[in-house]
């Protein structure tokens, strides 16, 4: 599997246990008990979507570009 593939792989997961954060964050709100760890818990997986997801995002372009040198344009 090559580095393209990690980043997806690492993105399609991390999005559920996000999910399962922001589930546990509004069962804290509804109950008045959020603390700033459980915030958190969402946090730092929504950081490594953003990482992983900007990553993809780029990827199209950055492959366009070494096709066209590659190419010799
Ligand atoms: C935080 C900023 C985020 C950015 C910049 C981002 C960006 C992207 C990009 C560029 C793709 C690839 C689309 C393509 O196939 O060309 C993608 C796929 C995906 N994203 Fe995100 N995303 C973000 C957050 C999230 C969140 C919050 C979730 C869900 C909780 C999520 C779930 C997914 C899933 C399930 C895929 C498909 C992965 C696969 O192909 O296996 N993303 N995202």
């Amino acid at each position: 599997m090559n580095w393209n593939n990690w980043f997806r792989q690492i993105h399609r997961w991390v999005s559920i246990a996000f999910t399962v954060a922001v589930i546990v964050n509004i069962i804290a709100m509804v109950q008045e008990k959020s603390t700033v760890w459980v915030g958190l818990l969402a946090l730092l997986p929504l950081c490594l979507l953003l990482v992983t997801g900007l990553y993809m995002f780029v990827l199209p372009y950055v492959e366009k570009r070494r096709d066209v040198e590659r190419a010799g344009g």
